[in-house]
């Protein structure tokens, strides 16, 4: 998700701007920032970017979740239905609200199974959050339809996912609110930085109150400010948020290329029957950041990993079944329950739970998927090449396990 693949000058112009009045926060210092006002500027082009009413920009992906789900009332009892494949902020957010991660089975989505959100939802259940991971989207109509029939809040972490659409609408916006992330690594990046996206204009003002310790921003007298509610300080800097103003601007050629790139080395990979590849429920709204895909079975994923990692072409391509940040096996802060801090009894009793818990559906789709990022940089050669050099080492191990099974 290589937003910073093309850093240039026109992000050097925006913070340019920021550094010539010397005001690096967002809010206040009127006369001194000479009107420049990046973040507010940012929170418009992402409201008509993505056509979300609002938008609240926050220091971190981490920090946008954190936020909607205290802008939403979710808090201490409550249960979050969330995928077992997410990156660990997903849950983070969830434990820092008071809330109970409740991890469920995903399918060749990759995110979650609605039948299994069927399955988990008890009395206490809140929120159900899909993760639209590496690029695509959950199957939104049946989430929303669960949400519909149980009057849960439906939040997405679109964080990954930032320029995908389901049915011509942009991840993100569907739910009653949705995250992005602008880190480092994502489509759009400020250095650090996320969003909330929102229709509804009081979830919205609680986003802005919370990330600046509850500030009304009624006045133009920051001091004179009112607190109607307990607030933190998950602000976006001046700096970051010029950084993302340069880079909205650049999306629909990052999605561009994104899409014609993944396209050229999926038809490379096609060329190997035993490859399936993710599926995708609006397949016209993939971003196209990565091209996820499936062999057979887990041993003969894992030979082709291990045949990839020997030859040297490993890189780009993610295993996630044995990544430590993405995948319920290696989580195991979690599943002890360690924190810093002691939690509420019912958060460490349902985290303990899942030392002894086992997720055979989700682990039997995981086990057999590797995810290759898409690079904005690639040359129609180097991805014939790199397809090439793909196809051969997979093609090496599934002979070599013909020959043994013959
Ligand atoms: C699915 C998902 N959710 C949340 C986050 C958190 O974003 P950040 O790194 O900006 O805190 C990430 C970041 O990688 C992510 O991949």
């Amino acid at each position: 998700m290589p937003g910073f693949e093309f850093w240039g000058d026109e992000e050097r112009k925006e913070v340019n701007d920021v550094l010539e009045t010397g005001i690096l926060m967002r809010y206040g210092f009127d006369g001194a920032r000479k009107g420049q006002w990046k973040a507010l500027e940012l929170e418009q082009a992402i409201c008509n970017t993505f056509g979300s009413k609002y938008a609240q920009l926050t220091s971190s992906g981490t920090a946008a979740l954190t936020t909607a789900m205290a802008a939403l009332n979710i808090g201490a009892g409550d249960e979050v239905i969330m995928p077992t494949f997410t990156f660990v902020a997903s849950f983070e957010a969830v434990i820092s609200v008071g809330a109970i991660p409740v991890l469920v089975d995903v399918d060749e989505t990759l995110t979650l199974n609605p039948e299994a959100v069927k399955a988990a939802i008890t009395p206490k259940t809140r929120c159900i959050m899909p993760v639209h991971m590496c690029g695509s989207m959950a199957d939104m109509d049946a989430l929303k339809a669960i949400c519909e029939a149980h009057d849960l809040i439906l939040l997405e972490d679109a964080c990954q996912s930032i320029g995908g659409t389901y049915k011509g609408k942009m991840l993100g916006t569907i739910g009653h609110a949705g995250t992005f992330s602008f880190d480092f690594v994502k489509t759009i990046t400020c250095g650090e930085g996320g969003v909330v996206m929102t229709n509804s204009e009081e979830v919205y003002s609680k986003c802005d109150g919370y990330t600046d310790h509850g500030h009304d921003h009624k006045g133009a007298d920051r001091g004179a400010d009112l607190h109607p509610f307990i607030g933190y300080n998950f602000r976006i800097s001046e700096l970051h948020a010029a950084v993302g103003l340069a880079q909205i601007r650049k999306l629909d050629t990052f999605l561009s290329i994104q899409r014609k790139n993944q396209a050229a080395l999926k038809h490379i990979l096609s060329q190997v029957p035993e490859i399936t590849f993710r599926k995708v429920p609006d397949p016209a709204g993939d971003s196209c950041s990565f091209l996820s895909w499936f062999l057979p079975t887990a041993d003969l994923t894992n030979a082709v990993v291990e045949e990839m990692r020997q030859q040297g072409i490993l890189a780009g391509s993610f295993y996630w079944f044995k990544n430590n940040w993405h995948y319920i096996t290696r989580w195991d802060h979690l599943k002890n329950a360690v924190t810093l801090n002691g939690q509420s009894k019912e958060v460490t009793t349902a985290l303990k739970d899942y030392a002894s818990k086992v997720f055979e559906p989700s682990d039997a789709v995981m086990s057999r998927c590797v995810s290759t990022a898409v690079s904005l940089l690639w040359t129609p050669e180097q991805i014939q090449d790199k397809g090439e050099k793909m196809v051969a080492a997979i093609r090496k191990v599934l002979s070599s396990t013909h020959e043994l099974v013959a």
